[in-house]
C-alpha cells in the first residue's frame, strides 16, 4: 500500500514538473497570501509615504488601502530599501510595490505599472544662498549631487552630461531621500535632486534649505505588479478608475497637499 502510495505521489510530481512550476502549487490566489494585499514601499518619502509613530500613512498608504477595502483584502505595508521593490514584485514576494514610483520605459520591461494616479517633479534642493542658482549651473558646475539609490534621480544624474546628468563620479547616493538632505546640510554634497513633494516637506523641516525655481524633469507614479498578474493589474486599475471617479483618490490627495495652502 505505502509503495503505490509514493509511485502516486511522485507520478504527480513528475506531472507536475512538466507542466510548469506555475500551474502546480504555486498559483494558489490572485495575491501572495490568500486574502491580503501585500504592498511595498520605502517609507522615508513625504507625503506619500512617511511614519506617524509607528504606523506607515500618506497618499500611497491610503489610496492602497482604499483599493485593497474594494478588492476585499486586507492590506500590508512592508518598509524596504526603495531599490528592491521591484525585484520584491518580480519574484512574488509582494503584491504591489507603490513608493512614489515613476513608471520609465526601463522599469516597464520589469513589471507592469497601473493607471497614473500622480503626477511627480524632480527638483533641485540647494543650500540658501547657493552659487548654484539654477538646472544648468548644476548640470555645468564641479558639484557634487546627493540622490536616494535607485530612483529616477540617481538614474537622470548619473547618466552622461551629454544625456542630461552629471556623471557616475559626482552622484552620491543614499538609501534613504532624507539621509541626501541631511548630506546637504552638512556640506557633503551641494544639490540633491529629488521629487517636489518630498523635497518640500525636507526642506521645511530642514533649516536653510531651499528649491531652486527651475524644475528638471516631470514624470508619472503609479503602481507595479507582477507581469504575469493580469488578473491583479485590472482589478487595480478597475479599483483605481472607480475611487477617482467617486471622489476618493482627489480627497486623499488634497488631504495631503492642499491645493490652496
Ligand atoms: N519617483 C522616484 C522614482 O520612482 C523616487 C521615488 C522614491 N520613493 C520612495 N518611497 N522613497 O524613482
Amino acid at each position: 500500500m505505502k509503495k503505490i502510495l509514493s509511485k502516486i505521489v511522485s507520478v504527480g510530481l513528475v506531472f507536475c514538473m512538466g507542466m510548469s512550476l506555475a500551474s502546480c502549487g504555486k498559483k494558489k490566489g490572485m495575491t501572495v497570501e490568500k486574502g491580503k494585499l501585500i504592498m511595498a514601499t520605502n517609507a522615508f518619502f513625504p507625503p506619500y509615504e512617511y511614519y506617524d509613530n509607528d504606523v506607515v500613512v500618506g497618499i500611497d498608504a491610503e489610496i492602497a488601502g482604499a483599493v485593497a477595502n474594494k478588492l476585499g483584502l486586507e492590506l500590508e505595508i512592508q518598509d524596504v530599501e526603495f531599490d528592491s521593490i521591484i525585484a520584491g514584485v518580480q519574484n512574488g514576494k509582494y503584491d504591489i510595490g507603490m513608493a512614489g514610483m515613476t513608471v520609465t520605459e526601463d522599469r516597464k520591461k520589469a513589471v507592469n505599472f497601473s493607471s497614473t494616479y500622480a503626477i511627480g517633479v524632480q527638483v533641485v534642493i540647494v543650500k540658501e544662498g547657493s552659487e548654484i542658482t539654477d538646472v544648468d549651473a548644476l548640470l555645468n558646475g564641479e558639484y557634487k549631487v546627493g540622490v536616494q539609490q535607485g530612483t529616477t534621480g540617481d538614474l537622470y544624474m548619473s547618466s552622461a552630461p551629454e544625456k542630461g546628468g552629471v556623471g557616475e563620479s559626482r552622484v552620491v547616493r543614499f538609501a534613504k531621500g532624507n539621509d541626501a538632505v541631511l548630506a546637504l546640510s552638512t556640506g557633503k554634497v551641494d544639490a540633491v535632486v529629488i521629487d517636489n513633494e518630498p523635497a518640500k516637506s525636507f526642506v521645511a523641516s530642514n533649516e536653510g534649505l531651499t528649491i531652486l525655481p527651475t524644475a528638471y524633469v516631470e514624470e508619472e507614479y503609479a503602481m507595479c505588479i507582477n507581469k504575469d498578474n493580469s488578473e491583479l493589474l485590472e482589478k487595480i486599475n478597475q479599483a483605481l478608475k472607480e475611487l477617482t471617479d467617486d471622489g476618493t483618490i482627489p480627497a486623499i490627495i488634497e488631504k495631503y497637499i492642499p491645493s490652496n495652502g
